[in-house]
């Protein structure tokens, strides 16, 4: 018999700092204007020095287990959707595990860009519905901030810092998770990567001044696949669902584009009411985007009980996925 996975609490944190685009005008040849009509980005959150993605992982979980009625101890597993660890080894899991005392959990990292959180929110549900494990933590965080180029105008300007935390349980109060599809295309890898500091190509000296250790992207190509992926991926666990577009209430995809976004909730026939967007305010949070979206959703209301919600991302892979939950 297969068990309920249910999404039984919801946290997110997002540092104090802000960068606005009249930041981003005395740091490279930008304007106002551009970012905000070919992004739809007016700020970011960005960490102060010391904070790394453990620390923000951290906040997010306190939310996240005192919603669910949990204590860290309860928890079984946890998994962190980041491109952005606070080592290279060991994962951030296990540092957060520390700080929290979860001290029974299994602890992994997971590195699927963009689509971590939602990579995670599939894997939980597996393992729940198999009767695993009761209580996982599923994260999406990221210091985004650590791996931007602050002299590329193609890419800096997009980035920020957050954490989103969601506890998923064998049953109990909550978002049952009804559906998930996870997808993925190596093909095209190049298009959005760190050239060097992995074990193909070491970090050398001199790497620091030249921009190779940070995001490189062909954004035309990301933009196009992104539109294509999170429909399809969404179509797919609409179906699987047995839920039609106008059964959802409410759709959080990842915040990258506002153009993507838009695109994307054209296609699934979505109108503006029910597409969430926060990227105004937080720019692209990469995998931390979509749990954040779900934890302000639920705190302000815009999610209630009964409602259907669609999440969606895509990323780094490329790989990307849905997930529709019911409340
Ligand atoms: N300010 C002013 N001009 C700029 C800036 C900037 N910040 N950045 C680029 N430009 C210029 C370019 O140099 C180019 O100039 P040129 O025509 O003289 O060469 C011009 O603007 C147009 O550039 P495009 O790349 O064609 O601009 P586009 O409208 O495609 O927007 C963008 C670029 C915003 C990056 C878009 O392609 C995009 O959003 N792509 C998807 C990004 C994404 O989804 N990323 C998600 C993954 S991130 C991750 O996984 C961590």
């Amino acid at each position: 018999m297969l068990h309920d996975a249910v999404v039984t609490g919801t946290g997110a944190y997002t540092p104090d700092k802000i960068l606005t685009n009249a930041d981003f005008e005395r740091i490279v040849d930008t304007s106002d204007e551009w970012i905000t009509t070919r992004t739809g980005i007016k700020r970011r959150h960005v960490v102060e020095p010391g904070m790394a993605t453990s620390e923000m992982c951290t906040r997010a979980t306190r939310q996240a287990l005192a919603e669910a009625g949990l204590e860290a101890i309860d928890l079984d597993f946890i998994l962190i959707g980041t491109v952005t660890p606070d080592l290279p080894l060991p994962s951030t899991a296990a540092l957060l595990q520390e700080r929290i005392g979860a001290h029974n959990a299994g602890i992994c990292d997971i590195a699927a860009a963009c689509a971590g959180f939602i990579y995670g929110l599939a894997t939980a549900r597996a393992f729940v519905a198999v009767g695993q494990y009761r209580n996982m933590l599923v994260i999406g965080a990221e210091t985004l901030t650590s791996i931007t180029n602050y002299k590329d105008r193609n890419t800096c300007v997009l980035f920020g810092d957050g954490a989103g935390a969601a506890v998923v349980s064998r049953g109990g109060k909550g978002g049952k998770i009804l559906s998930t599809c996870l997808m993925g295309d190596g093909r095209q890898w190049q298009d959005l990567q760190i050239p060097k500091g992995g074990s193909l190509v070491p970090l050398e000296s001199g790497d620091l001044e030249n921009g190779s250790r940070y995001i490189h992207m062909n954004g035309n190509e990301v933009y196009k696949h992104a539109v294509r992926g999170m429909t399809d991926s969404a179509e797919r666990a609409l179906a699987d669902a047995g839920i039609t577009p106008d059964q959802i209430d409410l759709f959080i995809p990842h915040q990258a584009n506002l153009r993507i976004i838009d695109a994307v909730g054209k296609r699934l026939g979505l109108g503006d009411d029910r597409v969430l967007k926060n990227i105004e305010e937080y720019g692209n949070t990469s995998a931390a985007s979509v749990p954040i979206g779900l934890s302000e959703a639920r705190s302000s209301g815009r999610i209630r009980e009964g409602n259907v919600v669609l999440l969606s991302a895509f990323g780094a892979g490329f790989c990307w996925g849905s997930a529709v939950l019911q409340f």
